[in-house]
């Protein structure tokens, strides 16, 4: 089936359900047409729509729905390029050059343009993942000719919504600790700016978006929704015209951006994903989450139950002391186990040692292997913590090369954790990692790494910078993902999880990367069924590793922190030592249950039954592709008496199908159950885990999963 249908003057995108359409206007302007439900033939899409000039105070590009408008003429809406050529000329006038479709795969449309007088040309590509209802894109901006252009804005690209001005924006923010609070407010007149300034994608907010008319919710209704694949500055803003449009622009963030672009190169924009569903927000998440499964480093692969020593004995880890949980953690069905923090040279509290990736001579005097050994004759693999990018000023690398770091000679360097960041935009700083890096990884029998990240920038100086200095904020990026992925290719059996002081760096871009991310500092349980619900909006549930833990007064019952941390990839992260034995028992019982469900978690699809934010109830069910299983999370955090969890109408099973729900003696459709509104008796504290599966495939007894 052809998805990109390609005329001389029109563009049409289709995917299963979607379609988008630009085109030249007849003054040759590239503007966007549609984009919406895909409809049934081809002449049904829209012209481009025209525009004339309004009085002397708004010029024809103003009015138009331009694709990729760069800063130039009578026009004051947010641009995607702007640029200072050598002579001082500050206004790039784009014109449509010619149309291909290139190789790749899926190969891309690519739309040229040049300047009209400059030797610049923007590459505008446009790729369909038409089983996933998502239009990527991206730019390509190159210098044709032989004096440099300072590059000041540079983005991915701008989504235009329908012609309208009452439109809901749907973002996420939060802090440390708090991410991924989900947010919903109406668009104004004027523009609203999400960003990170801060080097890495940020825990305040993340470059996503999804945008409907006020009234789609969960399961229905128009949703147009979109993300940023990049890990460093962003900028997302949404902007209302005077003239009633509605748009998205999303890039690399311009401020304190600039980049010089020499004769003959190039600079490559971070790729936009953006789709709409008429099924509301769920679905929306879900097309999401079945790319990104798509696109992980390690594809379907079910992710292991960890054990992490970080929660149970913090930088205080030794040979002995590890090997006594690993073997508890064994017991139990732990399957990997992670030596977080404090493992390495003179790493025994947060002031020392970062740079410095060998082990530490006094906890572990035989190095890493005996207790690997040890871990692996348990049965579980090994996996362990750096924190590549850092640098404590108390470390031999630090004193070897206080250059190294991102600063400003003539300020003070700014300590956060009494840490500071190697500036890995600098080739040399990336080589050292990649050779220390790589030879603890040959060394060792590593299965899976925590790459950490905990601080944000400050003094965002590079003294010797080739080019312009602010360039740092994308070379750092290049650099690490340089880095990451050299590592990943020499070593393709390592699991990665990317974490950067909990949620940090959560983005598409990362997903190159890593497998799995660490959402959050903040393990409370209650904390925790919010935290996991905003960062669902995007990633799926084989991505989000969740630990059991202690943290939390009052703490929430034992079964209560499995249920919420089997919703994702389940990890345990407790002194085990102090575990009596039946808490043991009962988290091998857990353990065992989740190995049973995790196929269903980890690669099924996901419903949001009963918002958790804002409300002491969650519901959360996950449905396996084939629809023939399903498992059913329900939790009641806190209400008082007498309330009751609110009716629960399934989703996403086949109406067709017969289903038997643990704990319910009756057999129904699919239509049924999703329909009837089941009732779940919970107290505060209180969760249930129902397995649900098709009456051909229930081979056996219902699972004792009820747990409350
Ligand atoms: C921050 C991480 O988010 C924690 O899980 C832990 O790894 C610490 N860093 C270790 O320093």
């Amino acid at each position: 089936m052809t998805t990109i249908h390609l005329g001389k003057t029109y563009w049409i995108l289709e995917t299963q359900q979607t379609a988008y359409a630009f085109g030249l206007t007849s003054r040759g302007t590239l503007t966007h047409a549609y984009w919406g439900k895909r409809l049934p033939n081809l002449e049904d899409y829209p012209s481009p729509p025209e525009a004339a000039p309004y009085e002397s105070w708004s010029g024809p590009e103003h009015l138009t729905p331009e694709e990729y408008p760069a800063y130039a003429g009578a026009k004051y809406t947010e641009p995607c390029l702007k640029t200072t050529f050598s002579d001082g000329v500050r206004d790039t006038v784009l014109r449509f050059v010619g149309a291909e479709q290139r190789i790749g795969e899926p190969s891309p449309l690519c739309i040229t343009l040049r300047d009209a007088y400059y030797p610049l040309q923007v590459a505008l590509y446009y790729r369909v993942h038409e089983r996933y209802d998502l239009i990527e894109r991206w730019a390509e901006i190159t210098n044709l000719g032989d004096a440099p252009v300072l590059l000041e804005r540079a983005w991915s690209a701008l989504w235009h919504l329908p012609w309208g001005d009452n439109y809901r924006l749907s973002h996420l923010s939060g802090q440390w600790f708090k991410e991924w609070r989900l947010c919903r407010e109406f668009l104004r007149p004027g523009v609203k700016v999400k960003e990170s300034r801060r080097l890495t994608t940020g825990h305040t907010a993340n470059p996503w978006f999804a945008v409907d008319r006020g009234a789609a919710d969960e399961c229905q209704g128009e949703v147009w929704f979109g993300v940023l694949a990049w890990s460093g500055n962003w900028k997302m803003v949404a902007e209302v015209t005077e003239y009633g449009a509605t748009r998205i622009g999303l890039g690399v963030n311009d401020w304190d951006f600039a980049w010089r672009l020499a004769p003959g190169e190039s600079f490559l924009t971070p790729s936009s994903l953006a789709g709409y569903t008429q099924e509301g927000f769920g679905a929306a998440s879900r097309l999401l989450h079945d790319y990104a499964r798509k696109h992980l480093p390690h594809g379907n692969r079910l992710h292991p139950v960890l054990y992490n020593s970080w929660e149970a004995v913090f930088f205080d880890v030794n040979e002995a002391s590890q090997i006594a949980l690993a073997e508890r953690a064994a017991r139990m069905g732990v399957e990997l186990f992670v030596m977080d923090d404090g493992w390495f040279h003179r790493r025994n509290k947060d002031n020392a040692g970062l740079g410095d990736w060998w082990p530490d001579e006094r906890k572990f005097p035989n190095g890493l292997k005996p207790l690997i050994e040890r871990i692996n004759a348990l049965g579980m693999d090994f996996g362990l913590w750096i924190e590549p990018e850092m640098v404590n000023p108390d470390s031999d690398l630090y004193r070897a090369h206080p250059d190294w770091v991102i600063h400003f000679p003539t300020r003070q360097r700014t300590q956060m954790r009494s840490q500071l960041i190697l500036n890995l935009a600098r080739s040399d700083v990336q080589d050292y990692l990649i050779e220390k890096l790589d030879a603890l990884l040959s060394e060792h029998n590593i299965a899976f790494i925590k790459w950490d990240m905990n601080r944000n920038v400050s003094e965002p100086g590079w003294p010797d910078a080739p080019g312009d200095p602010r360039e740092l904020w994308v070379r750092y990026v290049h650099g690490v993902y340089r880095v990451w992925e050299t590592l990943a290719k020499r070593h393709p059996h390592v699991l990665w999880q990317g974490c950067s002081g909990g949620g940090g760096r959560v983005d598409f871009g990362m997903l190159r990367l890593v497998d799995q991310f660490w959402v959050s500092d903040n393990t409370e349980a209650t904390a925790r069924l919010e935290i996991q619900e905003g960062f669902s909006q995007l990633m799926p549930a084989i991505t989000m590793e969740s630990q059991v833990t202690e943290m939390g007064k009052p703490l929430m019952p034992l079964p209560f922190r499995f249920h919420v941390s089997m919703m994702g990839v389940l990890g345990v992260s407790v002194d085990l030592m102090k575990w009596s034995e039946e808490e043991l028992r009962l988290g091998a019982e857990m353990i065992a249950l989740y190995k049973e469900i995790r196929p269903i978690v980890q690669l099924g699809d996901q419903y949001r039954l009963l918002p958790a934010q804002g409300s002491p109830f969650a519901a959360v069910q996950y449905v396996s592709k084939d629809k023939t299983e399903s498992v059913l999370f329900v939790f009641r955090t806190h209400a008082p008496e007498p309330t009751y969890v609110p009716p629960i109408s399934l989703r996403g099973l086949d109406p067709h199908m017969r289903y038997r729900i643990e704990g319910f003696s009756e057999t129904r459709s699919g239509e049924a159950w999703m329909n009837l509104g089941l009732r779940f008796d919970l107290k505060n504290g209180e969760s249930t885990v129902r397995r649900i599966t098709s009456i051909a495939s229930s081979n056996s007894s219902a699972h004792g999963a009820k747990s409350n």
